[in-house]
């Protein structure tokens, strides 16, 4: 069974519009609302370096900015150009900290892909183990 297959592809998708003149890390993310939609995310690179955003949360801020909160999954492909993706691509911390901003650790799927057939699942509770979460802040 490949359960994540159109959304691997999606990621591979995304990955073709990443701005990375500085880097050429390329990065694409496929995120999978609970409205069945894909929200696609690359990464967009800045001359001053700092505004940069990651693949993941592109795709987050423009699936929020549309309404949409809830997630099940995201894919993630990325690596060099020389080197395309023949490696997985773990999302950084700031990502996963927004991913642990909308989804809940347990269930949400993170997915990292080396080929369209070729890719580990995790829950975010996996990657982001004790995060600081919105719970947190009640009083
Ligand atoms: N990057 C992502 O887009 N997602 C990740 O999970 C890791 C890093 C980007 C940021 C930057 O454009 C390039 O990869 C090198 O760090």
């Amino acid at each position: 069974m490949n359960e994540y297959k159109e959304l691997v592809e999606a990621a591979y998708a995304a990955r073709e519009f990443a701005y990375t003149p500085y880097s050429e890390f390329r990065v694409g993310a496929a995120l999978l609302g609970k409205n069945k939609k894909i929200y696609h995310g690359c990464n967009i690179e800045n001359a001053s370096y700092t505004p940069t955003n990651c693949a993941e949360r592109t795709a987050f801020f423009k699936a929020v900015s549309e309404g949409q909160k809830e997630f099940t999954a995201i894919a993630i492909v990325g690596g060099h150009t020389q080197s395309d993706t023949s490696d997985y691509c773990a999302p950084c911390g700031v990502c996963r900290q927004v991913m642990r901003e909308f989804c809940n650790p347990q269930d949400f799927k993170v997915i990292l892909a080396r080929g369209l057939e070729d890719y580990k699942v995790f829950t975010l509770e996996e990657l982001f183990p004790m995060g600081f979460g919105p719970d947190d802040l009640k009083k």
